[in-house]
């Protein structure tokens, strides 16, 4: 069964309090995702394999760790997902990103595939898949379709607010894949959207209505 992280460390917990105030405009929101994006990116990555080399220090050699070079990618569900990119990428530059796109349909809420990209060694990455919100799961669980329909083996999913739904959603359907979040809601609306949650991610980072 997948587990759930929750990044509960304070510059997280703070920045995500302006990310859900419904007076942050535009620029702060985005500036805002970017930072908890790279918080949580250095979580997320306390499992990366090192390996010991020596290292001539102005005294003498020393061993010393560096990191073992696994071949990472970053996916970004379209759009709202792109928001988290960059903030991923200022920790661990070298990773490839590649791009899941997917909108959900707003009268049935399951989610629709229009574009996907990936970097072409699929087998033989690690993929981090990001976007900020997981309500019903649907989104989520077809990005992970489509990641493994092309290869893809070991996938950690990570989004800002996530509904107990979109858990359980991943839960049973990739049990593999483990969820790393800043936020557990409550549940989710009539209309699909996470209470309290921040809103339309998308639109809010964008500008969009
Ligand atoms: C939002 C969000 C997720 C999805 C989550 O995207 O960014 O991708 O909804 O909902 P789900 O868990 O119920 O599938 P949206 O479909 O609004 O598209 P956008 O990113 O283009 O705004
Ligand atoms: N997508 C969003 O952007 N927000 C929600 O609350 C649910 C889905």
């Amino acid at each position: 069964m997948s587990k759930v992280y929750v990044f509960d460390h304070p510059l997280i917990q703070h920045k995500l309090t302006y990310i859900r105030d419904k007076n942050t405009g535009t620029k702060e929101f985005r500036e805002l995702v970017d930072e908890v994006a790279t918080l949580m990116a250095f979580e997320i990555t306390r499992d990366m394999p090192l390996v010991e080399i020596d290292t001539e220090t102005p005294i003498q050699t020393a061993k010393t760790k560096v990191l073992a070079g696994k071949k990472l990618a970053i996916v970004p569900i379209l759009r709202a997902g792109l928001g988290m990119v960059e903030g991923v990428l200022k920790l661990i530059p070298a990773a490839k990103v590649g791009h899941v796109g997917l909108y959900r349909d707003p009268e049935t809420l399951k989610p629709i595939e229009y574009y996907v990209k990936l970097p072409a060694d699929v087998e033989e990455r690690d993929f981090i898949l990001v976007d900020p919100m997981l309500a019903t799961g649907g989104s989520a669980v077809e990005a992970i379709n489509s990641l493994k329909k092309r290869g893809a083996k070991h996938i950690k999913f990570m989004c800002l607010i996530a509904a107990p739904e979109g858990v359980e959603a991943i839960q049973e359907a990739h049990p593999d894949v483990d969820i790393y979040i800043a936020a557990l809601d409550e549940k989710l609306n009539d209309h699909g959207y996470i209470i309290p949650g921040l809103g339309d991610a998308g639109d809010r980072l964008f500008g969009t209505k």
